[in-house]
């Protein structure tokens, strides 16, 4: 039995090019294939419906015109429901993608078993034909960028197929911007990825559609692959990021705290009550101080406690009171391994003594792995989904 191919083309203003598309997919494909171009196209109102009608009597083509939604990936997303063959291939519709090269990437699959291959412009054999300087570093950044996730020369490339097979894990695809190839292989994590040649024509009618914003996007995309992926590490980023904040926010109220108090009791507005002084054995100023501090604490672990549970992890189940005095405790207890590290490499060792904020800053990062260990198992353990 011959194998079908489902060729996913999603379009936006791409009526012109659509005819010559189709044309040249099929001369290519029909000899060695079975197969359906399965074209999902953004509401372009450019005639696309009447091209895809006069195409539908010689080639087998379907059109889903999506009104709700925009955006590439999503669109490419889309098609997946629409796919009765056995391989799945996307590509551009401005012909930047030959069609001729379909063969030889869908070989690799059917004929050497792989998995997963990329239409790549930047191994041998392969080429892009802007030389423009701007355009390929850009791709070499966005190329660097994706390193992390994936060890191929073209993970940005919009060319690509694998076996329909693979989309039966139940993953959810974010459908955010035009990278879709690289959150197929961080998501979906195909065995036996490689590349084929192609080379990248220079669209000839309309414009590119990968605008600043698309590459904003992709910066947030990236984002989320890395919490997928490295999902522990990413969440104690930004934990150490929120610290930072709250060390400043503290800094900032003791200076506060401090300043209207020594004002008030300047004034005469307050009294310092003896009791305390004697209990902690200062003078009021002492006092004020420790006071200060313990604003000050106060003020970065609730804003520390917001911002992890509304941008780090994910909001749980549990009651906000109860979560944030746990988080508290948490913190208490971080602060008390700080200060036991700190002090006790100080006391015990002479390098410490001339090195004391050495001490001081591994009795830091004691206590932020403490905050962070204690912060994900025991303050918003069910965390995030992706
Ligand atoms: N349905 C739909 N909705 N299709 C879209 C949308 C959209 O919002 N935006 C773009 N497309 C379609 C275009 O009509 C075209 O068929 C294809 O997606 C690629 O869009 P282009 O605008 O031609 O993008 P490009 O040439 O700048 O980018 C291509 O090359 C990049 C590498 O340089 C794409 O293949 C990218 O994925 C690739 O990274
Ligand atoms: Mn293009």
């Amino acid at each position: 039995m011959r194998t079908k191919l489902s060729i996913i083309v999603p379009t936006y203003r791409e009526a012109e090019n659509i005819p010559e598309l189709a044309r040249r997919i099929d001369s290519a494909v029909k000899e060695k294939y079975n197969y359906e171009i399965i074209v999902i196209d953004d509401n372009s109102r450019d005639g696309i419906e009447n091209r895809i009608d006069e195409l539908k009597e010689t080639i087998p083509v379907k059109l889903k015109i999506r009104f709700d939604e925009k955006g590439l990936s999503s669109a490419v997303i889309s098609g997946f429901d629409m796919v009765t063959g056995e391989i799945i291939v996307v590509m551009d519709a401005d012909l930047s993608h030959p069609p001729e090269s379909i063969i030889s990437i869908v070989e690799k699959i059917t004929e050497e078993g792989y998995g997963f291959v990329i239409g790549s412009r930047f191994i041998k054999g392969g080429s892009s034909d802007h030389f423009d300087i701007y355009r390929r570093t850009k791709a070499l950044v966005s190329k660097i960028i994706a390193r992390p996730f994936t060890k191929v020369k073209d993970p940005m490339s919009g060319f690509f197929a694998f076996p329909v097979k693979l989309l039966d894990e139940k993953v959810r695809l974010n459908p955010l911007g035009f990278k879709i190839c690289l959150e197929l292989l961080v998501k979906l994590s195909p065995s036996r990825v490689t590349e084929v040649p192609i080379q990248f024509q220079e669209r000839l009618y309309g414009e590119s559609k990968l605008t600043f914003k698309q590459q904003v996007l992709y910066l947030m995309h990236i984002w989320r692959l890395f919490r997928f992926k490295y999902r522990t590490l990413g969440e104690f980023a930004v934990f150490s990021m929120i610290g930072t904040t709250g060390m400043i926010i503290d800094l900032l109220a003791i200076h506060i705290t401090y300043s209207i108090l020594s004002e008030m009791l300047s004034r005469g507005f307050i009294q310092t009550p003896e009791i305390m002084l004697n209990l902690l054995s200062t003078d009021p100023s002492g006092l004020m101080f420790r006071t200060a501090l313990v604003a000050g604490f106060i003020l970065a672990v609730t804003s520390n406690f917001l911002l992890n549970r509304y941008f780090n992890f994910m909001r749980t189940p549990l009651n906000i009171i109860r979560q944030y005095v746990r988080f508290f405790t948490v913190s208490i207890a971080g602060f008390a391994i700080k200060w036991f590290i700190s002090v006790h490499l100080f006391e015990t060792n002479p390098f410490f003594h001339r090195y004391y904020l050495l001490a001081a800053f591994l009795g830091i990062m004691g206590g932020l792995v403490v905050n962070f260990t204690g912060s994900k198992l025991l303050v918003f353990k069910a965390s995030r989904k992706d």
